[in-house]
């Protein structure tokens, strides 16, 4: 069966035809960050006028590519509502127009469908690779952690269709974490990936600086999260470094003259300490919980998905701590475009545990639990 499914519950316009829940025949992906990065965060009116804007061109698009579906599937929430809007309006007309059943989809349970769609091994000659060879069995029980700019929740998966909400943040996001502390150290609105990028300039073997950030409850023994204690240190050891560092600097260097040479180094040098700090941090809170999870459920594998699944030292740590603790468990991450918001993971879960619903009953909902 191909669903035709349609995303925009934030910044991004995204449309995609996805054959059986796995096989990804069209993905087009527009996005309004960049307006956005300006005001330092994403604003909810502009967004959604840019949703507007993007929707028939990147509907066509996707449907020159693949014309042939058997129904939609939309995302209806959480989400902000104006941008939720052009989506979910944009499917009832379809679904009223062509008559196709329609199915209302979660956008945070969606997220960890990613790893059911079959993509191309990267590395491997691409004309050759037959798209479905890089893809393993994911057996159940399975633990889903999902990390996101606005969610950090953990699932137990015990088919492609039963899911358990385990727990979830108590306050900000891991994303949420990692765009603020960006902010912070002076990395703008370059959120996860900057911080990421950042954080390879570090050399921890000759650093002269240091500093030492919390893992806020990682050993709490719940399954929960909690990340705005991080923020708080950030900030409080953001400013003291900075003050230490003038003053070491105004020190070192005799009557005061540095050059702009010499203080951009220094800068250069905490911005890296501080990235790399930051992502280990929240790496280590995300990977042991995840962990915990999986003990506890006996879970024989392990998807992670979201926008900060996207990060190489959070796939990087699963892959080695799961070999230190000699654990049983199959480990799955998305390539990271499919880890950012897309359509293909929306088409997919509706496959796998959508319901069709009367086009009429399906409405945005803003605030929609990622919980049921
Ligand atoms: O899933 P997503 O595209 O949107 C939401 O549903 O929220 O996730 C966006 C989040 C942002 O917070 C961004 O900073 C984070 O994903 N992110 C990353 C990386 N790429 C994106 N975080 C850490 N490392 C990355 N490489
Ligand atoms: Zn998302």
């Amino acid at each position: 069966m191909n669903i035709l499914a349609i995303e925009t519950s934030c910044d991004e316009t995204a449309v995609a035809i996805v054959k059986d829940g796995v096989e990804v025949l069209a993905s087009q992906v527009a996005t309004s960050a960049e307006t956005h990065r300006k005001w330092g965060g994403i604003v909810p009116e502009v967004a959604a006028r840019k949703q507007l804007e993007f929707m028939i061109p990147v509907l066509t698009d996707t449907l020159i590519q693949c014309p042939d579906y058997d129904a939609i599937a939309v995302t209806v929430g959480p989400g902000l509502v104006g941008s939720l809007l052009i989506g979910v309006e944009t499917a009832r007309t379809i679904a009223l127009a062509t008559g196709k059943p329609l199915i209302p989809v979660n956008h945070v349970q969606a997220h960890m469908y990613a790893n059911f769609v079959r993509y191309q091994a990267s590395g491997q000659n691409s004309s050759r690779a037959k798209p479905r060879d890089n893809h393993r069995p994911i057996t159940f029980p399975a633990i889903s952690l999902v990390t996101s700019g606005g969610h950090t929740e953990l699932y137990l998966m015990t088919s492609p269709k039963e899911l358990k909400w385990l727990g979830g943040t108590i306050d900000d996001a891991a994303g949420e974490a990692f765009d603020k502390t960006a902010r912070i150290i002076g990395l703008g609105a370059g959120g996860g990936l900057a911080i990421q990028n950042e954080s390879l300039k570090f050399k921890v073997q000759s650093s002269k600086f240091k500093v030492n950030l919390p893992r806020p409850i990682i050993n709490d023994n719940t399954l929960n999260f909690s990340f705005s204690g991080l923020k708080t240190a950030v900030m409080r050891e953001w400013k003291k470094s900075v003050n230490r560092q003038s003053l070491m600097v105004d020190r070192k260097i005799p009557n005061n003259v540095i050059t702009d040479d010499q203080r951009s180094t220094i800068n250069d040098q905490l911005i890296a300490l501080y990235a790399y700090e930051i992502q280990e941090a929240i790496t280590d809170v995300l990977v042991t919980k995840t962990l915990h999870a999986a003990r506890i459920h006996e879970a024989e594998s392990i998807l992670i998905s979201g926008g900060v699944a996207a990060n190489a030292r959070l796939r990087d740590k699963f892959s080695a701590s799961i070999n230190e603790q000699r654990l049983t468990v199959s480990f799955f991450s998305p390539p990271p475009a499919l880890c950012t918001d897309n359509a293909v993971t929306i088409a997919s879960c509706a496959f796998f545990r959508g319901q069709r619903l009367p086009w009429q009953s399906v409405k945005a909902e803003p605030a929609l639990s990622s919980e049921t």
